[in-house]
C-alpha cells in the first residue's frame, strides 16, 4: 500500500470508530437516573459524572430501564488520594428479596496503597460469591472501562476489554443461573469502612472527605425488558451476545484471564475451604 492508501485506510477506521462510537455511548440523562441523594450527584454538559460521598451521604444512579442479557459498561476513575472506607459500585440488580446481582465493588485504600476490584454474583438472593483482584494499573489517576457481560452461557467481568472473571452456567449441574429476572445497571458510592479496607481495620477519614468518583462512557447494549412480561424481551430477535461464539473466550482472551489469575487474583471464594462448610456447587469440577 502507498502511503495515501494507508492513511486513507487509516481515516476510515477512524470514522468508523466514532460512528460505532456515537451509536452506542450514551448521554446520562438518556439512560439513568438518580435514586439515592441527588444532591450529591454532579452533572455538567460534556464533563465525567461525579458521585460525591461526605459525612453525610453517599449516592447512586441507576438505569431508567431493565435489561434481559447484553453488555453495560462504564469509564471510571476512582476517588483521589486518601479513599479509605469508601466503596465505588458498578453493578446490575434485579429486584425483590430473592433478586440476582452482578457487582463490580471498587474497595478504596488509604493514599498509596492499591484499591482492589471485588467482584460477586448473587442468585436467588444469596451472594457470597466474591473475588478479588489487584489491578495493573492505578484506577486512581485515570479513567478506565469497566464492562459485565451476561448471557445465557455465562457472566464475564471485564476490565479494559481483559476477561478478569467468567461464572459459568452450570446448570446442568443442578447450579442455579440469573436468567429469568431483568437486571437494572446502578453505580453508587457509600462508606463501608466496617468492612472495605484491610478487613474494616481503616476506617474512613472524613477531614479528606469529600471523596469523588467521576464517571463517563456510558454504555448499555442489552436487551430492553418489556415493562409488565416477566421474562420478557422487547423485539425479541438474535443478539449478538447469543451466539454460539459467545459461549466462551477466544484463545487470546482465556491467555489473558490465565495472566490475571495468575498475577492479580488477591481471593477466591471457591478457594476458601475456611468459609464454607461445604463448597458451593459452582466451584466443583
Ligand atoms: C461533617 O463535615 C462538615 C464539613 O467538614 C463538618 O462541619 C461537620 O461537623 C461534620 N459533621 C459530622 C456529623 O461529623
Ligand atoms: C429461591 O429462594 C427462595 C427463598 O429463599 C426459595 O423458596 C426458592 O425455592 C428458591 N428458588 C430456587 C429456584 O431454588
Ligand atoms: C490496601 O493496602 C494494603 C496494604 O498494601 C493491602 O494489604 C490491602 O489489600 C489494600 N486494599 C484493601 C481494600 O484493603
Ligand atoms: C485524618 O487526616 C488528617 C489530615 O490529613 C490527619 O491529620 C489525621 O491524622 C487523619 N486521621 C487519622 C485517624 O488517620
Amino acid at each position: 500500500m502507498g502511503w495515501s492508501e494507508v492513511s486513507r485506510t487509516l481515516l476510515c477506521c477512524l470514522c468508523l470508530a466514532a460512528l460505532l462510537t456515537s451509536v452506542s455511548s450514551a448521554d446520562f440523562g438518556d439512560l439513568f437516573q438518580p435514586y439515592w441523594a441527588a444532591d450529591h450527584i454532579v452533572a455538567m454538559d460534556g464533563e465525567p459524572l461525579k458521585l460525591t460521598l461526605d459525612n453525610t451521604s453517599g449516592c447512586g444512579f441507576e438505569s431508567k430501564k431493565k435489561y434481559l442479557f447484553g453488555q453495560t459498561s462504564m469509564q471510571i476513575k476512582l476517588v483521589e488520594g486518601d479513599s479509605a472506607g469508601t466503596v465505588t459500585a458498578f453493578y446490575m440488580s434485579s429486584d425483590g428479596p430473592n433478586h440476582n446481582e452482578l457487582d463490580f465493588e471498587f474497595l478504596g485504600n488509604v493514599t498509596g496503597e492499591p484499591y482492589l476490584a471485588q467482584t460477586n454474583v448473587y442468585v436467588n438472593g444469596t451472594g457470597d460469591r466474591e473475588q478479588r483482584h489487584s489491578l495493573w494499573f492505578d484506577p486512581r489517576a485515570d479513567f478506565h472501562t469497566y464492562s459485565i457481560l451476561w448471557n445465557r452461557y455465562h457472566i464475564r467481568f471485564l476490565v479494559d476489554g481483559v476477561p478478569i472473571r467468567m461464572f459459568a452456567n452450570k446448570e446442568a449441574a443442578g447450579v442455579l443461573y440469573p436468567k429469568d429476572q431483568a437486571m437494572g445497571v446502578y453505580a453508587s458510592v457509600w462508606n463501608a469502612d466496617d468492612w472495605a479496607t484491610q478487613g474494616g481495620r481503616v476506617k474512613t477519614n472524613w477531614s479528606h472527605a469529600p471523596f469523588v468518583t467521576a464517571f463517563r462512557g456510558f454504555e448499555i447494549d442489552a436487551c430492553e425488558a418489556e415493562e409488565d412480561a416477566a421474562g420478557g424481551c422487547a423485539g425479541g430477535g438474535v443478539f449478538w451476545w447469543d451466539a454460539p461464539a459467545m459461549s466462551g473466550l477466544s484463545p487470546h482472551q482465556r491467555r489473558q484471564l490465565r495472566w490475571v489469575q495468575r498475577r492479580h487474583l488477591v481471593y477466591d471464594y471457591c478457594k476458601d475451604r475456611h468459609r464454607f462448610h461445604e463448597m458451593p456447587g459452582e466451584c466443583l469440577g
